[in-house]
């Protein structure tokens, strides 16, 4: 039977994470690790799913039976894709999916959403229906939050899209622009942060002390506005300042944490431009500006600190067809 394979790139939040759950906006950019997903009709009425990166093997239930969201993080989405999507098209058919994670799921670089907008786009090349990027979104964005009940679907449009983004929540303004490949050194802190934990802490804290969190918002905000324009204009040394703006404002909302903040001072010490927090917080990776030639001195500063680096590039194509 036929086989479709696709796949969609992971993302790293440049600027804007948290306040662009409140109704701000963020840049977001795709990165070169893919998440890939291979799907099969089959005649069995069953769903069988493996991911083997994410230990699931041999996963499988009937067509007749609700898809189970309790169950593994990593069958969840796909689960969930799959029932926005049958829901809409009202397609019924055996599936066999398989699925490989081109980068860990630890460092937050958005394996979820790139999942779910893959199973999206391979149901639809599978049953022929030509969907643009702006429904892919709209279809995967739901099934993230009907997983997750939160969040932005700043990494669902960077799963689509691709490039860099200037995108505001729920995806009301999605604007690909021009920028450069960043001079960016990335870094993963050694702990999986959960991104609903950390956005409801910040909502705790929202409600909290409402105006000194909505001004927090509101100088994320203009910053991402001035990111924007040098983003675009290649200036990384003001980029990289604006970016260590950012992180300030972040470690005000509380998401930081020793060790990010010992990464940080380690790429400062070693020449960075700026460095911050990219996502949730609370652990996950550190993005640094650096000129390229200091990049060695920032990559081994940030080992002897105890990240681990990851080698990816920003830019990357959105979601495609690959056979
Ligand atoms: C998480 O990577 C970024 C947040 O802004 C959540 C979101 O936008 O969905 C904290």
């Amino acid at each position: 039977m036929k086989k479709i394979t696709v796949s969609a790139p992971g993302k790293l939040m440049l600027f804007g994470e948290h306040a662009v759950v409140y109704g701000r906006s963020c840049l977001v950019t795709a990165v070169d690790s893919r998440i890939t997903v291979e799907i099969k009709k089959i005649d069995q009425q069953e769903v069988k799913i493996d991911a083997p990166q994410v230990k699931i093997n041999g996963y499988q239930r009937k067509l007749s039976v609700e898809a189970c969201l309790n169950s593994h993080k990593g069958v969840r989405f796909i689960e969930a894709a799959i029932e926005i999507f049958r829901k809409r098209y009202g397609l019924v058919n055996g599936l066999k999916i398989k699925v490989e994670n081109g980068f860990s799921s630890n460092y937050g670089l958005g394996s979820s959403s790139a999942i779910s907008v893959c199973i999206v786009k391979a149901l639809a090349e599978i049953f022929s229906k030509k969907l643009g990027c702006k429904q892919i979104f709209n279809l995967a964005y739901k099934a993230v939050l009907n997983v997750q009940g939160v969040g932005s679907g700043f990494d669902v449009a960077a799963a689509c899209w691709g490039g860099t983004l200037f995108y505001t929540t729920g995806g009301k303004k999605i604007v690909p622009l021009k920028a450069e490949r960043l001079p960016l050194v990335i870094a993963y802190s050694g702990n999986k942060a959960d991104t609903p934990t950390l956005i409801r802490k910040v909502q705790k804290l929202r409600l909290k002390r409402l105006n000194e969190t909505e001004k927090i918002f509101d100088k994320i905000e203009k910053i991402v506005k001035r990111a924007k324009k040098k983003l675009q204009e290649g200036k990384w040394e003001e980029l990289g300042e604006l970016m260590t703006k950012n992180h300030e404002l972040l470690v005000k909302l509380g998401v930081s944490t020793p060790k990010i903040e010992k990464l940080i001072s380690a790429a400062f010490s070693a020449g960075a431009f700026g460095a911050k927090i990219s996502g949730a917080g609370g652990g996950d990776c550190i993005i640094v500006l650096a000129g390229k030639e200091k990049h060695h001195l920032v990559e081994q500063a940030l080992v002897k600190a105890g990240g681990a680096l990851v080698p990816v590039e920003t830019g990357a194509e959105g979601v495609r067809r690959e056979k």
